[in-house]
């Protein structure tokens, strides 16, 4: 605290991945039973598989995500929730990844009644309806734990939220045992921006411009980068405190191999063969910065899949 960025190394410590995670401390009279929603995390974890073969060129964030999660969910009395910040440019699997942590807690995943999802825009476009937005999201937040103390909240578009909204959020990322009888230390809460964006890029590109592999790229070489662009002003917040987020992760600019890669697993999702002629096709037609190097593709993966169909016919 107080060096303008908090160590990530906090969630990094003690942590017992590959321990099962027990299903104790759900309540039995919980009226939705929410243990029969769930999964448990086995010893080798499919998160980390997920990790590995689904979620292509980050791996730091996948480290990061990887220990953040298990740790979490092994540890049976956690003294907070667990607050992870995720930050990069668009198209890079942010929104993705939650959805793979959601699919390996819940056992009807990311469509888990336990896992809510809010994006300021479609959630909270009204700057000037601030004070309705807080009240209706501590009721809900309070509502859901209340409910199911694993919950899930998923905060998207974190830049684009209405000043003040996310700060209803900070009593519970706190560590109180309780609050109005409700214990919110085993909830997990999520936020997505693509604040550090332009840092974590740069970063990248300098990398790439000394000929270094990508993956020497460390959480330390970016954590400076995040920061500085995340504190100034981002969340206009004061969830900016090392005792409220555990983890600032980043995400990569991602390469035209890794459009590739999206590419052919999209295919697979479709039940077609991946060709890699056919997925070079389109990765080739997307937009790359820099000028005129052309590194990275400048919507990430995103546009790949729209993409597929639109070339596919
Ligand atoms: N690193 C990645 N590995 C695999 N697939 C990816 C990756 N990044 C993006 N994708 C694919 O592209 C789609 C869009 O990515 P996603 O929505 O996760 O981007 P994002 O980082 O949340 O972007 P934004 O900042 O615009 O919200 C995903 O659903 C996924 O299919
Ligand atoms: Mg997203």
């Amino acid at each position: 605290k107080g060096n303008g960025y908090c160590s990530i190394t906090l969630v990094l410590g003690g942590n017992s991945v590959g321990r099962v995670w027990l299903l104790r401390g759900l309540h039995a009279s919980d009226k939705e039973k929410p243990a029969d929603q769930m999964q448990l995390m086995s010893p080798v974890s499919s998160l980390k598989d997920d990790l590995k073969n689904k979620l292509f060129g980050q791996h730091v964030a996948s480290e990061i995500i990887f220990k953040a999660v298990t740790g979490f969910m092994s540890n049976k009395n956690p003294k907070k929730p667990l607050a992870l910040s995720l930050h990069g440019p668009t198209g890079t699997g942010k929104s993705f990844v939650s959805q793979l942590i959601a699919d390996n807690i819940y056992k009807k995943g990311r469509d888990s009644q336990f896992v809510h999802l809010f994006s300021a825009t479609h959630h909270f476009p009204h700057q000037d309806q601030t004070a309705t937005y807080k009240s209706q999201l501590q009721d809900w937040i309070k509502g859901n734990v209340r409910n199911c103390e694993r919950s899930m909240f998923i905060f998207d578009e974190m830049d684009k939220m209405p000043p003040g909204v996310i700060d209803v959020t900070e009593p519970f990322l706190d560590f109180y045992p309780r609050l109005d009888g409700v214990s919110f230390q085993k909830s997990i809460f999520i936020f997505l921006s693509n604040a550090g964006a332009d840092n974590i890029t740069q970063t990248a590109l300098d990398f790439w411009k000394k000929g270094r592999d990508r993956k020497e790229i460390k959480l330390k070489d970016l954590e400076t980068s995040l920061s500085a662009s995340v504190f100034n002003g981002f969340f206009q917040s004061s969830l900016i405190d090392c005792d409220m987020l555990d983890a600032f992760i980043p995400f990569l600019p991602l390469e035209y191999r890794h459009v590739v890669q999206c590419v052919m697993a999209e295919m697979k999702a479709r039940g077609l063969q991946p060709d890699k002629d056919e997925a070079d096709k389109l990765a080739r037609d997307l937009v790359y910065f820099p000028k005129p190097e052309n590194v990275f593709a400048k919507s990430g993966c995103k546009t790949s899949g729209t993409f597929y169909l639109l070339h596919s016919d």
